[in-house]
């Protein structure tokens, strides 16, 4: 923390070219503050910003002596030392969930809880559309069918207005997915979860201390899964958690995880449930354990630029920040917004991002229509697949996936930057503003650029 806050220091101010502001007028409204005379990059002009983004992930000295000594001590395995239990306890408390069990990564931490919830061969989980591709993957590991809920193109998350309608007698579960961290409309999944006897899993591999009407995420369904992949805020170069209320599920995710062997109230003799080893080591948990205080302070400086960001590039037309479901907190694993070519002149959302990337401002589309890459094919083409469900039943869910019009909408307009650029001071942020107003100001000449 104080490496970069020290070393980008709040010397800088905003670029020259933001002296130069004017109104813009009637073309695009009267709200419209535009850097009229500044160039943009990709036309010959400065960029808005330079001097790069705080790296990530970052080493802490301070963070040395524990590793050694966990190295030194030989123990290893998460069965030897007392790393993994303390990181748990501490995770179960930042979060205030009842129970947290650390896993290998967070694709584990979804196989472990599609088990649990009982997510069998030949079941269907509504599942958001938008996400990482491993939370296909992990439905996929059940010999499951994920059944995609529309997008919600305000809030990029799953809307529960179609959740209803994908619901069959073969549905066990739905897993939301907080995407980038922003938290999902918790209490209709919710109720809907209950009306129908599903079970909740939460997808919050991207969101760490996100929270909902006063809970964090990962609380909110019956169990939580988190991801400590290098990339994300806390990270252990691969790592994963499951947090619940509920000691009894977070005992039988733990045998599940544990080769089957009995823990805490999942008790029985000799082999008496399946598992796997999904376990996590010593040395992601020293890392991890470290971490918590760090995590924490970076989530408010995240807030506090993402909330500037949202506050002022919100008032370009053209450009939308998301929406958040009321009363709460998202963390920002990436930030979104969406873009409309028709109010930049027509400049197309590849050219956008590339004028954006020349003013030193890195972002780009994230998630594609994933569901059309062959992922799918492949399954619902297996001979398992073919073996579970009829071939009427596999023919509609392929063709149900030209349904997603929400989500199409938020793959083909969506520009998102990295978290690690959230991590900068108020004149980055501020840089970032001027660099989309230059684009637009000068949207005509840059859609002539080839
Ligand atoms: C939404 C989402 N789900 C699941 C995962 C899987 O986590 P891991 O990479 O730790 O296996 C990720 C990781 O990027 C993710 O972003």
């Amino acid at each position: 923390m104080k490496d970069y806050l020290t070393r980008r220091g709040f010397i800088r101010t905003t670029a020259a070219g933001s002296a130069a502001l004017t109104w813009l007028g009637a073309r695009r409204g009267p709200n419209v503050f535009a850097a009229g005379a500044a160039k943009p990059a990709l036309l010959g002009g400065t960029p808005a910003h330079k001097g790069g983004w705080a790296s990530w992930p970052q080493w802490r000295e301070a963070w040395e002596p524990k590793l050694l000594e966990m190295y030194r001590s030989c123990k290893w395995f998460r069965g030897s030392g007392s790393n993994v239990t303390d990181f748990e306890n501490g995770y179960a408390q930042m979060l205030d969930a009842k129970k947290c069990l650390a896993t290998a990564s967070g694709t584990t931490a979804l196989i472990v809880s599609l088990h649990v919830m009982d997510v069998d061969a030949g079941d269907e989980v509504i599942c958001s559309p938008y996400t990482f591709i491993a939370s296909y993957n992990a439905i996929l590991n059940s010999k499951a069918l994920p059944v995609f809920a529309d997008t919600d193109p305000a809030t990029l998350t799953m809307a529960p207005a179609t959740i209803e309608s994908r619901i069959t007698e073969r549905t066990r579960a739905i897993m939301p997915v907080h995407i980038f961290g922003m938290p999902c409309d918790m209490d209709a999944i919710n109720a809907i979860a209950k009306k129908h006897k599903l079970a909740v899993i939460e997808d919050a591999c991207q969101a760490w201390l996100a929270e909902y009407k006063g809970r964090k995420c990962g609380t909110l369904g019956d169990l939580g899964c988190f991801s400590f992949q290098e990339s994300k805020h806390i990270p252990s170069g691969e790592g994963g958690a499951i947090t619940s209320n509920s000691e009894e599920l977070i005992d039988k995710c733990n045998s599940f995880h544990n080769c089957g062997r009995a823990c805490g109230t999942n008790q029985g003799t000799g082999s008496f449930t399946r598992g796997n080893n999904y376990r996590i080591t010593q040395a992601q948990a020293v890392l991890l354990l470290q971490q918590f205080e760090k995590l924490q302070k970076e989530t408010a400086i995240r807030r506090a630029n993402a909330d500037h960001l949202s506050a002022n590039i919100g008032k370009i037309p053209g450009i939308t920040p998301v929406r958040l479901p009321e009363n709460s907190r998202a963390v920002w694993h990436l930030y979104p917004f969406r873009y409309n070519p028709a109010q930049f002149d027509g400049l197309s959302r590849e050219k956008f991002m590339k004028a954006l990337q020349a003013e030193g401002v890195p972002c780009s589309a994230v998630y594609r229509e994933q569901y059309f890459d062959g992922l799918l094919d492949e399954a619902i083409n297996s001979r398992g697949y073919k073996r579970l469900w009829s071939a009427a039943r596999l023919k509609s869910y392929r063709d149900s996936f030209n349904d997603l019009k929400g989500n199409k909408q938020v793959c083909d307009t969506t520009v998102a930057m990295t978290q690690n650029i959230l991590l900068g001071d108020r004149s980055d942020m501020d840089q970032i503003i001027e660099a989309v107003r230059k684009i637009q100001t000068h949207s005509a000449e840059l859609v002539k650029r080839a």
